[in-house]
């Protein structure tokens, strides 16, 4: 079933609950005229806080369900330049994709998608704050490892004109790495899920092209499937290349034994199988050590590396010409491919018709004030190349 998590976290959100008790209780106003002033001061302010997270149309005031990061640097590559037509590929909750098209009144198609429903929903919840601008917002669920196929489907005019601007944010956004039911994160409790498109049905499905012929029989996987499931040799060599856990063969070994005990079904049985204590709040260290496990598997479960691969060569060639590829990434592993593949492109000039220019030879990273404001963006690395006009 498909569960789509409410904006607050659970644990901002039980906090919340208990306040808005209290307002239920007695609000300013009441309490100011029986002369209680420190705690009508107090409810005035609950009540200013709970109306800017739950008022539907405060704009830029509603509390955002993920923060967009290296918006600055992103929105500096498109400065000046006619951006009429962009492609975000990981429309998330919509927060690049609100400052692109705010900054751009020129752009007359935003196309986003997303491989999680859930997130479509909050980036069109977001997306409709918008004033001012004409462009026509196509959103649609989409894997973007298939994005040429999809867009050739929905808008084969558009693909043919090509991007002035593409998006990949890469990785999870904040409202999946919150939502315990997903089984993303290590320090929420929750069954050990970990697929970013929860509609994939978990039985056995045939996957077939657009003529109907059937390419391969695909069973929607989860992260339990492999603990309980994959040989060690397979969990170690995830472990090994997906997480670069050193600890590999222990690890494995231990996953795999944990089977003789009824298996690993939540979060928090992985958790304490490969070695960390299940610690949250004051006692959550720097690197949980469950952090390159749940890395692992999140990148198997959701094929992610061969997706980005894909993805790479499908949006450098839905741009336009001039057009620029932003890939923001949160890992070494992302990142490597993202520099290599930009490397591969920028320099190749037999194709005339398709030559690159990389304008970041290193990574854009988030500066103090930003890692300051949000730690998620401490390991955001941007790289951006442009299609070159011939
Ligand atoms: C870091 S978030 C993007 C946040 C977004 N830029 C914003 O400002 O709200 C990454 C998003 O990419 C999506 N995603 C990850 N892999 C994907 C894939 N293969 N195809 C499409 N979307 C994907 C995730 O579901 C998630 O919503």
């Amino acid at each position: 079933m498909l569960h789509c998590s409410p904006f607050v976290s659970p644990t901002v959100g039980s906090a919340r609950v208990c306040r808005i008790g209290l307002l239920a209780v007695a609000s300013s106003s009441i309490l100011q005229r029986r002369g209680f002033r420190s705690l009508a001061a107090a409810a005035a302010s609950l009540e200013a806080e709970v109306e800017e997270d739950f008022t539907p149309q405060s704009g830029e005031k509603k509390r955002l369900p993920h923060t967009p990061v290296l918006v600055r640097q992103f929105l500096e590559h498109f400065e000046g330049r006619s951006v009429k037509t962009f492609l975000d590929c990981t429309v998330g909750a919509g927060g690049h994709a609100f400052e692109i098209i705010q900054a751009h009144p020129e752009l007359e198609t935003f196309v986003g998608m997303d491989v999680d429903p859930c997130a479509l929903k909050l980036a069109r919840q977001r997306l409709s704050d918008l004033s001012g601008s004409m462009a026509k917002v196509d959103l649609f669920h989409a894997n973007f490892k298939n994005m040429k196929k999809d867009l050739k489907e929905r808008n084969p005019e558009l693909l043919e004109r090509g991007f002035d601007g593409i998006l990949l944010d890469l990785g999870l956004s904040s409202m999946q790495v919150d939502a315990p039911e997903r089984g993303f994160s290590y320090y929420l409790d929750g069954p050990l899920d970990m697929r970013m498109d929860s509609s994939v049905s978990l039985f056995l499905h045939r996957d077939r092209d657009l003529t109907g012929t059937c390419l391969q029989d695909v069973l929607g996987l989860t992260a339990e499937a492999i603990c309980n499931n994959w040989s060690a040799a397979e969990i170690g060599r995830i472990l090994r290349e997906y997480g670069e856990e050193m600890r590999w063969k222990f690890l494995a070994s231990r996953i795999v034994d944990a089977r003789l005990n009824g298996g690993i079904k939540t979060t928090k049985d992985l958790a304490s199988v490969v070695g960390g204590r299940f610690t949250s709040g004051r006692f959550k260290r720097a690197r949980h050590p469950a952090a390159r496990t749940f890395q692992a598997l999140r990148i198997a479960v959701n094929d992610e590396l061969k997706s980005l691969r894909s993805a790479i060569g499908h949006a450098s060639s839905c741009l336009a010409p001039g057009g620029r590829l932003a890939v923001i990434s949160f890992h070494s592993l992302e990142d490597r491919i993202v520099k290599y593949q930009f490397k591969e492109l920028s320099l190749v000039f037999d194709k005339a018709d398709l030559a690159f220019m990389l304008l970041t030879t290193s990574p854009i990273t988030a500066d103090a004030a930003e890692i300051e404001k949000n730690s998620r963006c401490r390991s955001a690395k941007m790289r951006v190349i442009q299609r070159l006009c011939q």
